[in-house]
C-alpha cells in the first residue's frame, strides 16, 4: 500500500526534525570553563588573572569563591560593579563582563582553590575551579644538624633546612649525591623540613644535601657531617717482633687504633707517661724496662678512651759460666753446689742425677748422703736460662794415698821447728787430724796445726824430743779417709857423692837426707893438704892434716857444695856432718879425691889380705845390684809425693799429680860442667822451700 509507505516516510522526517530541535534545546544549558590552565603558578607580587569562558544563557548570576569563602556575586551585564568582599578588595578585581578574576601584586597567602559558579533560573548550576599557587624565590637556604656532635651509636641525628624566605613545592635529600628515600635508616620528615638518620654509624659520614624545587627556581644546600667514633680496639706491635729481647737491644713499640677524629695515643709504663706518641722507641733496653706497657687512646672530641696492655720481656744472660763445687756437711754428707750469678731471670739450676724434683734459681745446693757410688762420679749441674743452656761438672772423690812431707827450720827463739804436711787430693777437700802416739794433737806451745789442718808444726829446743813419739795424720772427707804414720829421725845423711871437674881443680860434693830426718844445717869437712890460694900457685900453707876440719857450713836446705882451688896432684878427703842445731848426726861416708895413692905398708898388707875378700865383695856387690834393681821396680808402685799445691777451693779440675822429681834421683843426669859454677852454687842456696830431701843417692860421673 503506497499511502502507508508515504506515512512512514513522513513520520521518519518528523522524527528527524523533532530530534534536531530537541538537540537545539540542549544548546541553551549554562556552561563555564577555564580559558587557560586550571593550575596557575605565580610569583608573589605579580599580577595574575584567572580567565574564564562561559555560554548557554544570557546574563547569568556569577559567584567567585576562595575555597568556600565568597569573594563576590553579581549578574553579568548589570550596571553596577561587582561588590568584592572588603578583605580581598585591595588585591582582587573582577571584570563584570568577562568574569575574569585578577590579582594585583598577589601576596603569598592567596594560594588557594578558586571556584566560579554560574546560575540562571530554570537552568542547572555551572561551575569550574582553579588552583592558584603563589611562590617566592628561595633565598639563603641552609642546613643544620642536631645534635652538633654526632657519635656512632647514638639513637639518631637530624638534618633540618631553613631559609630566609621562599616557598618550595618539593624537597629532596641526598647523601653523597644519592637520593635518600624513607627506610629503616632514614626518615624524611617533609612537614618538619628535616631528615632523621637513625642509629648513625661511621659510614654515615659524608655530604648531605637538600634540593628544594618550585616552578620558578630551585635551591640547594649541603653540609658535611662526620660521625665520630672510636678509639677502636688498638693494635700494639713491637718491631722487630721477638718473644723476648736481650738487654742492650733496640726496639720500638707502636700503638694504632681507628677512630674519628684520629685518637691521640700515649704510652704508660710503671704509672708514668713515657711517650706522647703512638711510637715508643726503646734503645739499649735494660731488664728494668721489661714489664707491662699500656697504650692509652683518647678521642679528643668525644672523650671516649680505651687502653690496652702489652708485656715486654727483657732478659740478660748470667755472668760467666755456672760453677760447680762440692762441700762436706758435718763430715758425713756431701753438699753439691751450683751457682750462676746474675742474669734476668736467674738461671734455673738442678742436678738431674741427684734429684729430678728439686732445683734452684741462681744458686742451688743439694745435700745428699755420701755413698760409695758418688765417689769419683761426675755430677752435672744443668743451668737453664732462656738465653742460654749451660752446665758444669763436679766430681767428688775420697782422699787418695799420699806421702807426708817434712821441713825443718829454726825459729827466732832458737827452737827447732819441724813442719809436717799431710795433703791428700780429695773433693771435698780433706780435713786432716793429727795424733801423737795415740793422743789427739791440740794447738799449744809445742804443737800448732795450720788453719786448713794440713800442716803440723812441732817446736823443741832439743832434737831428741822429736824422736820420742811417732805421729799420725789422717786425711778425711765424707767419702773416705787415708792415714799415714810419721816417724821422725835424727840428723842423718843417706848418701853422698863427689864430682871433680875435668882437670881436678874443683869438686862438687852432693848428699841426700832421709825424708823424715830433722836437719837444720851441714858442716862440710875436709882432710888432707890445705886448699890452694886464689892465684893457684901454691898452697896457702904447706901444712897438711890428717884430721877433718870444717871448711864450709851449709843451711838445712842445701844438698850440694862446690870446693875450689884443689891441687890435682894432691889427695883430699871430704865428709858432710848433718846437724840439728847443736846435735850432730853421723857423718856421711868419707869421699876421697886425688891421684892414685902411694901405697903405704899397712895398705899393701891390707890389699894382700883384701884380695880374697875382694872376690867375696864382688859376689856381694852383684847380689846388691840385683837387689837394687828389684827395689827400683817396687818403688814405682809406691805412693809418690804429690807436688804440693795451694788448692783452696775445690773446683772442677783434673787431678794433676806429677811424680816427684826427687824420687827419680837415681836417674838424675850428671852436672853440666860448662855451667857448673853457677848452677851448683845456685843449687846450694835456692832449693824450693818445701821439697823434701829425697832418700836416694845421686849418680856419680867423673
Ligand atoms: C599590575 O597592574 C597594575 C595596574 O594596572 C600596574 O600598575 C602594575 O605595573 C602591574 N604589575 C605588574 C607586575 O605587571
Ligand atoms: C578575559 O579573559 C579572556 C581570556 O584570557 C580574554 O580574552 C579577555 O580579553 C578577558 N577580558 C577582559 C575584560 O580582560
Ligand atoms: C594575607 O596576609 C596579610 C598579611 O600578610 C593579611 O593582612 C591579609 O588579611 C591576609 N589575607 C588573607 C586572604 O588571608
Ligand atoms: C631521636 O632521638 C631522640 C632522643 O635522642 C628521641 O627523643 C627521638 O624520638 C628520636 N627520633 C626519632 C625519629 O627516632
Ligand atoms: C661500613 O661500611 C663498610 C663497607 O661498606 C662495612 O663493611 C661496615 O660494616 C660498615 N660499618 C658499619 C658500622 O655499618
Ligand atoms: C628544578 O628541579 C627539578 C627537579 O630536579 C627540575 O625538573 C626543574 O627543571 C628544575 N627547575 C629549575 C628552574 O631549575
Ligand atoms: C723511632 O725510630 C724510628 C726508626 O726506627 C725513627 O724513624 C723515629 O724518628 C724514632 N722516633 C723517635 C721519637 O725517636
Ligand atoms: C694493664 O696494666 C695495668 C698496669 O699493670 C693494669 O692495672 C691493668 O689492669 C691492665 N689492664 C688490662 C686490660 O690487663
Ligand atoms: C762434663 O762431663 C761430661 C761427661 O761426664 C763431659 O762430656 C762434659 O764435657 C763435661 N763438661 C764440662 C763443662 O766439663
Ligand atoms: C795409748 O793407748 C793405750 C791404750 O789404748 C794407753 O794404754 C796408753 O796410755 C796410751 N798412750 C798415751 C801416750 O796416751
Ligand atoms: C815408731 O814406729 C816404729 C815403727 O812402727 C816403731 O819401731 C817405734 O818404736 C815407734 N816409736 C815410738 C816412739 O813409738
Ligand atoms: C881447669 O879447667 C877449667 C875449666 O874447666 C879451666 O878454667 C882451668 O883454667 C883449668 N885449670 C888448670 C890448672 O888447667
Amino acid at each position: 500500500m503506497p499511502c502507508v509507505k508515504e506515512f512512514k516516510r513522513l513520520s521518519s522526517l518528523f522524527l528527524a526534525i523533532l530530534s534536531f530541535f530537541t538537540f537545539q534545546g540542549a544548546r541553551c544549558e549554562l556552561l563555564v570553563s577555564p580559558a587557560g590552565p586550571s593550575l596557575v603558578n605565580a610569583l608573589a607580587g605579580e599580577n595574575v588573572t584567572l580567565a574564564v569562558s562561559f555560554s548557554g544563557a544570557p546574563d547569568p548570576v556569577v559567584s567567585w569563591f576562595k575555597g568556600v569563602l565568597n569573594i563576590a556575586t553579581w549578574t553579568i551585564n548589570s550596571s553596577a560593579d561587582p561588590p568584592v568582599a572588603a578583605t580581598f578588595s585591595s588585591v582582587i578585581r573582577i571584570d563584570k563582563q568577562s568574569a575574569n578574576l585578577t590579582f594585583f601584586n598577589v601576596p603569598l597567602n592567596y594560594t588557594s582553590d578558586y571556584t566560579i559558579e554560574m546560575v540562571k533560573s530554570g537552568m542547572s548550576k555551572a561551575s569550574t575551579t582553579f588552583t592558584l599557587k603563589i611562590f617566592e624565590y628561595i633565598q639563603s637556604l641552609t642546613l643544620s644538624s642536631q645534635p652538633g656532635l654526632i657519635k656512632e651509636g647514638t639513637e639518631n641525628f637530624t638534618l633540618q633546612h631553613s631559609m630566609l624566605q621562599g616557598v618550595f613545592e618539593q624537597q629532596m635529600w641526598f647523601f653523597n649525591g644519592i637520593e635518600i628515600k624513607n627506610s629503616s635508616h632514614y626518615l624524611v620528615k617533609t612537614q618538619a623540613n628535616s631528615l632523621v638518620i637513625l642509629r648513625p654509624n661511621r659510614n654515615d659520614t659524608g655530604e648531605y644535601a637538600v634540593l628544594l624545587t618550585n616552578p620558578f627556581r630551585n635551591a640547594t644546600a649541603s653540609q658535611n657531617v662526620s660521625v665520630q667514633y672510636g678509639p677502636n680496639e688498638p693494635t700494639l706491635e713491637a718491631h722487630p717482633l721477638q718473644t723476648f729481647y736481650l738487654a742492650g737491644d733496640s726496639l720500638n713499640l707502636s700503638c694504632q687504633a681507628n677512630g674519628f677524629p684520629q685518637p691521640i695515643s700515649e704510652w704508660v709504663f710503671g704509672g708514668n707517661i713515657i711517650s706522647l706518641k703512638g711510637v715508643l722507641n726503646l734503645t739499649n733496653v735494660q731488664t728494668s724496662q721489661g714489664g707491662v706497657y699500656t697504650c692509652r687512646l683518647v678521642n679528643e672530641d668525644t672523650k671516649e678512651s680505651r687502653q690496652k696492655n702489652m708485656t715486654l720481656t727483657v732478659y740478660e744472660r748470667p755472668v760467666g759460666n755456672p760453677e760447680c763445687s762440692v762441700q762436706s756437711v758435718n763430715a758425713i754428707n756431701l753438699q753439691y753446689h751450683c751457682e750462676w750469678v746474675g742474669g734476668t731471670p736467674q738461671a734455673q739450676l738442678s742436678f738431674p742425677e741427684l734429684s729430678n724434683s728439686s732445683s734452684g734459681a741462681g744458686n742451688f745446693s743439694l745435700t745428699v748422703n755420701a755413698s760409695d757410688n758418688l765417689n769419683g762420679k761426675t755430677i752435672q749441674c744443668m743451668a737453664e736460662h732462656p738465653v742460654e743452656h749451660n752446665k758444669c761438672n763436679i766430681t767428688a772423690s775420697g782422699p787418695v794415698a799420699f806421702l807426708p812431707i817434712m821441713r825443718t827450720t829454726v825459729d827466732s827463739g832458737g827452737k827447732i821447728v819441724v813442719t809436717v804436711r799431710c795433703f791428700s787430693e780429695a773433693s771435698p777437700k780433706a780435713v786432716v787430724s793429727w795424733f801423737s802416739s795415740n793422743e789427739t794433737v791440740t794447738n799449744g806451745s809445742t804443737y800448732q796445726i795450720s788453719s786448713n789442718t794440713s800442716q803440723l808444726m812441732i817446736r823443741h829446743y832439743n832434737v831428741s824430743n822429736f824422736l820420742l813419739q811417732n805421729y799420725t795424720c789422717t786425711c778425711r772427707n765424707p767419702l773416705g779417709s787415708k792415714k799415714r804414720e810419721i816417724q821422725l829421725q835424727g840428723p842423718s845423711i843417706s848418701d853422698s857423692s863427689l864430682f871433680p871437674n875435668r882437670n881436678g881443680t874443683i869438686v862438687t860434693l852432693t848428699w841426700e837426707v832421709p825424708s823424715m830426718s830433722v836437719v837444720t844445717g851441714f858442716d862440710i869437712q875436709m882432710k888432707g893438704p890445705d886448699l890452694l890460694s886464689k892465684n893457684r900457685n901454691a898452697p896457702l900453707t904447706k901444712s897438711s892434716s890428717n884430721v877433718y876440719r870444717t871448711i864450709q857450713q851449709k843451711p838445712g836446705s842445701a844438698r850440694s857444695t862446690d870446693i875450689f882451688f884443689l891441687d890435682p896432684k894432691l889427695t883430699y878427703w871430704f865428709q858432710v856432718i848433718p846437724k840439728a842445731r847443736m846435735t850432730n848426726g853421723e857423718p856421711s861416708k868419707s869421699q876421697r879425691i886425688g891421684p892414685g895413692e902411694g901405697l903405704s905398708g899397712p895398705a899393701i898388707a891390707g890389699i894382700a889380705a883384701g884380695i880374697p875378700c875382694s872376690l867375696l865383695f864382688l859376689l856381694l856387690l852383684t847380689g846388691l845390684i840385683y837387689l837394687g834393681v828389684y827395689c827400683i821396680r817396687n818403688k814405682s808402685h809406691q805412693p809418690r809425693y804429690p807436688v804440693p799445691r795451694a788448692v783452696d777451693k775445690v773446683k772442677n779440675s783434673q787431678p794433676n799429680i806429677t811424680a816427684n822429681n826427687m824420687l827419680k834421683g837415681m836417674l838424675r843426669s850428671p852436672p853440666d860442667y860448662n855451667r857448673l859454677q853457677k848452677t851448683l852454687s845456685e843449687k846450694s842456696v835456692s832449693l824450693p822451700a818445701f821439697i823434701p830431701p829425697p832418700p836416694t843417692r845421686v849418680a856419680t860421673t867423673v
